[in-house]
Order: C-alpha cells, then structure tokens, then sequence
C-alpha cells in the first residue's frame, strides 16, 4: 500500500528516474530570471527526495545538468555550477543523516576543480549509506557514457566475444544498479534529451506538463499510479 492508493509494493518502481524540466518556463511565467527557476527546482527536490522515502523508492536517478547544457548562456551555466555547489554545502549532512547514498554520473572532468571536489566528498561519505540511492546526473549525457564505457572496454583489452549487455553495464556510470523501471518527464517534452540512452530500454515512460517546480508529491504518486496499471511485456506476448 502507497500513499492513499491501494498500490501492492511489487508495483511500485524500484529505480525512478527524472527529467527535471521546465523550470526556465515556470521562472518565465512568474515574470522571474531563469536562475530562480533553477533555485525553485532545486527546493522542489527536497520534497520529491522525501516523497520517494514515503513511497519507498530506492533509486532515484535526477538529470541537472547535460553534455549539451553547456551551449546556455554562460551567466546560466555558472549559475547552474553554482547550485550544485550550494547544495551540496548546504544539504550534504543532511542527506547523509537520512542514510541518502549520493552517486555521481557524468563526466566530472568538465566540472572546476573545486565542484569535483564536493562532488567527490559527498560520493565517498555516504558510500555506505543505504535507505535510497540518489545518482545525480551532472554534466551526463547519454552518448557520452556510451563512448567513454567503449573506449574503456577497448583499453582494458576485452576480447570482442566477451562483450555482451552485462558487461556493458559494468562500465557504465550505473554499474551495479538495476535500470530505471520509469523515466518521468516534467514540463511536457516527449524525448529522452540524450538521458540513459542505454538504460531506459524498456523503461515505462510518462510525461506531464507540470513543470519540475510544480511536480509535488501528489504529482509523483500519480505517476506512480499509473506506473502500478501498466503492462510491461518486454517483448513477449500479453499475459492472460
Ligand atoms: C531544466 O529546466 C533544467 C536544466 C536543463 C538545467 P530548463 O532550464 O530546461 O527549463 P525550460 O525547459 O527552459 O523551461
Ligand atoms: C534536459 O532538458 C536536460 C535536463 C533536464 C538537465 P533540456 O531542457 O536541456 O532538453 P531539451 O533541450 O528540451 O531537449
Ligand atoms: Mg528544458
């Protein structure tokens, strides 16, 4: 049983993960700069952090920052490396009190030197933790993680017969955890933007239009219910 709803646990996603969108729009239609719909989008966090504690998720995997957000204007990427920043100083302890084992994927080479520090300090003091895993997708996209997993694999001399899907997932930055079992995206786009281009194979997918700084808790459930009525056939024919 989850929230209000008669949902049976088995229905209930494992690994959620989210496209945190529209939140330039939601600033825009208050009349505000899009920094402060970041600055929203990360408040919003917190309550969909303790949402999936209530629902019992155990992996949530958010996307903050992609390969191609770099293109923005500079004020906005500096100000995106700036909320990361802030975050972790101000809620790192926070997390780690309530057993949040933070994960990193994406290429932190991209980030200064500073930023790859934190991220790399959150990473290693929760480690251990294990109520709920949060990967923070930062400087990720999808392609590149293809590329850098193949280019691994290349390096480490595996013979070519070797290669197969588990051990592509072991050179992703997910190694070790199950795939997304949904894909959320906020603020209405019907695309992946270069997300889990591997992962999401057959992720159920689900899309509203409320921008990521309105999507509450109620929001959350109600994707989850509809997650719960899906049939997912992986290809096979239709139960009976
Ligand atoms: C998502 O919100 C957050 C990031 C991509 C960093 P957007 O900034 O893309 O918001 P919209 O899509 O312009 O409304
Ligand atoms: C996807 O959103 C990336 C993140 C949410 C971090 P975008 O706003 O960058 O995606 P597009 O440009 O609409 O595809
Ligand atoms: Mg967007």
């Amino acid at each position: 049983m989850v929230g209000e709803s008669a949902i049976p646990p088995e229905k209930v996603p494992h690994h959620i993960a989210i496209i945190m969108d529209g939140n330039g729009r939601w600033a825009r239609s208050r009349g505000l700069p899009r920094l402060a719909g970041h600055r929203a989008g990360v408040e919003n966090l917190r309550r969909i952090l303790r949402a999936c504690t209530e629902f019992e998720i155990r992996i949530l995997t958010i996307y903050a920052f992609s390969t191609e957000n770099w293109g923005r204007p500079e004020a906005e990427v500096r100000g995106l490396m700036n909320i990361l920043e802030t975050v972790i100083d101000r809620e790192l302890n926070h997390l780690h009190a309530n057993g949040v084992q933070l994960r990193h994927i994406g290429d932190l080479d991209g980030l200064s030197p500073t930023l790859q520090e934190k991220v790399l300090h959150a990473v290693e003091m929760t480690r251990n933790n294990d109520q709920l895993t949060l990967n923070i997708a930062f400087n990720y996209g999808g392609r590149q993680e293809l590329i850098r997993a193949f280019r691994r694999i290349i390096e480490d001399g595996v013979p070519p017969g070797e290669i197969d899907e588990t051990l592509i997932d072991y050179y992703l930055y997910t190694a070790g955890q199950p795939d997304p079992d949904m894909i959320v995206r906020t603020g209405g786009e019907m695309r992946l933007s270069n997300f889990l281009l591997w992962q999401a194979s057959y992720a159920e997918y689900y899309s509203t239009p409320v921008f990521w700084p309105d999507f509450d808790r109620d929001q959350l459930l109600k994707a989850i219910e509809q997650f719960a009525r899906r049939e997912r056939r992986y290809g096979l024919v239709p139960s009976s």
